[in-house]
């Protein structure tokens, strides 16, 4: 808040997921992603099946209830039921519930963003030369990177959000659809979840650090994590749906 305002604290970072507007209990937002039909809100109507999928958001404030672990178990058979390539089911599930060890993943991840930003002045120096215009778009990324370790170093937990569970999916690398496997497997879970009044975000920050993740999960040598998935009671509920309207629809 500014002047008794909400303001945007940093507007150019805005990716227009229309959270804001949706979760405002008063209605008291605009967003002009709106107006540019980025997106449309409605209020959500339980008897509507498409509002259903309409009222899953990617949840990052959670209170600290834990989840009983035959809800987790309910997830995990309900994620299987995804397709996998040629049949071949070698998702595993890598659950993390205790605040010490998602406490350390929160510090691992920061540390891989930490060192990568050490050498950023490097990596730009070089797209400057070669692509101008890839070296403008990944200063951006930096930035944003930059306030996510500046908020992990004051302990705002910005990749794991506080959360009291996190859901790791991994499948062999040998595997050829593994990634595609596990991310099928993702979203059914996370829809479920939805279900069941639960709130998800999948992770892809915890990707790009997946080796040292691996390494502090003792996940075998043989398999990567591919999803990564935040789960828990969210903190808030969303008065409005966002529909999206369908950019390329080509029949
Ligand atoms: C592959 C993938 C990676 C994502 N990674 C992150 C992440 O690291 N942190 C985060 O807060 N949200 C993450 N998200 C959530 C997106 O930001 C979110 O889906 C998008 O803003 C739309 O909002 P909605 O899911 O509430 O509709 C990710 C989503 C996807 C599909």
């Amino acid at each position: 808040m500014k002047d008794s305002f909400p303001y945007a604290r940093h507007p150019s970072a805005c990716i227009y997921c229309g959270h804001c507007v949706a979760v405002c209990p008063e209605d008291a937002l605009q967003h002009i992603g709106e107006k540019k039909g980025e997106f449309i809100l409605k209020t959500p109507d339980s008897n509507n099946p498409v509002d259903f999928f309409a009222t899953r958001r990617s949840i990052r404030r959670y209170t600290s209830q834990p989840i009983a672990s035959d809800i987790l178990q309910q997830l995990i058979s309900i994620a299987e039921t995804a397709p996998s390539g040629h049949n071949a089911r070698k998702r595993q599930y890598h659950i993390v519930k205790t605040q010490y060890a998602i406490e350390k993943l929160e510090k691992i991840t920061a540390n891989h963003y930490r060192r990568l930003l050490n050498i950023s002045p490097l990596i730009l120096g070089f797209l400057s030369v070669v692509s101008p215009r890839k070296a403008k778009k990944m200063a951006k990324t930096f930035q944003g990177l930059k306030r996510l370790v500046a908020a992990a170093d004051k302990g705002h937990n910005p990749f794991y959000r506080g959360v009291p569970c996190v859901i790791f999916l991994t499948a062999p690398k040998k595997q050829y659809t593994g990634k595609d496997d596990c991310l099928a497997a993702q979203q059914i879970l996370m829809l479920r979840a939805h279900q069941l009044g639960l709130g998800t975000c999948s992770i892809g920050f915890a990707l790009r650090a997946h080796k040292a993740l691996e390494k502090y999960l003792n996940i075998p040598k043989n398999r990567q994590i591919y999803a990564v998935t935040i789960v828990g009671y969210p903190k808030y509920h969303y008065k409005k749906a966002i529909y999206r309207p369908v950019e390329k629809c080509i029949f």
